[in-house]
């Protein structure tokens, strides 16, 4: 997939990279992206679950390009698949660089997540009738 191509899914979180979220070198974090990403990704998976969610994995992590500090930063997210318990939410995140407004897609990744009880439990999700 290119760069130039659009977001996949729905926006389900943004924000701004600030000079707290930086490394020692300028760059933002890559853990502080993939925290905006399960934020973001979680909101969905609890809406389509109705249910309280854990992240049970995270796959295909990728950061292709870096974030700097001002750039907006927006996650984009769908239901690619849902299981018996979980559901897998692959998500996107892009930014609108700033200053320029260019938009680039920096990181993608795969979320898992399992709907559970108060106890921690998995439970089945309920699928809305087609
Ligand atoms: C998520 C959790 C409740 C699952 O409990 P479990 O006893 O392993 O439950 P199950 O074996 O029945 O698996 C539940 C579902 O998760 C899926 N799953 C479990 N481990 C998985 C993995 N590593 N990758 C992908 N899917 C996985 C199973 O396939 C199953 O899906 P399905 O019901 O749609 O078929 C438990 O592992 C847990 O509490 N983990 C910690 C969650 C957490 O703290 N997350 C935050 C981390 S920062």
């Amino acid at each position: 997939m290119s760069d130039t191509d659009q977001p996949k899914g729905e926006l389900v979180i943004q924000t701004i990279a600030m000079p707290k979220d930086t490394n020692r070198d300028g760059d933002i974090f890559g853990g502080w992206l993939i925290s905006q990403m399960d934020l973001g990704s979680a909101i969905l998976a609890a809406k389509v679950a109705k249910a309280r969610v854990v992240t049970v994995a995270l796959e295909a992590m990728s950061f292709l390009h870096p974030v700097r500090v001002g750039d907006t930063v927006a996650c984009y997210a769908r239901v690619e698949k849902i299981g018996r318990t979980s559901m897998t939410i692959p998500v996107e995140v892009w930014v609108t660089r700033y200053m320029t407004g260019e938009q680039v897609r920096v990181t993608h990744g795969v979320f898992i997540y399992v709907a559970v009880d108060r106890t921690g439990k998995p439970i089945p999700v309920k699928r809305e009738p087609a």
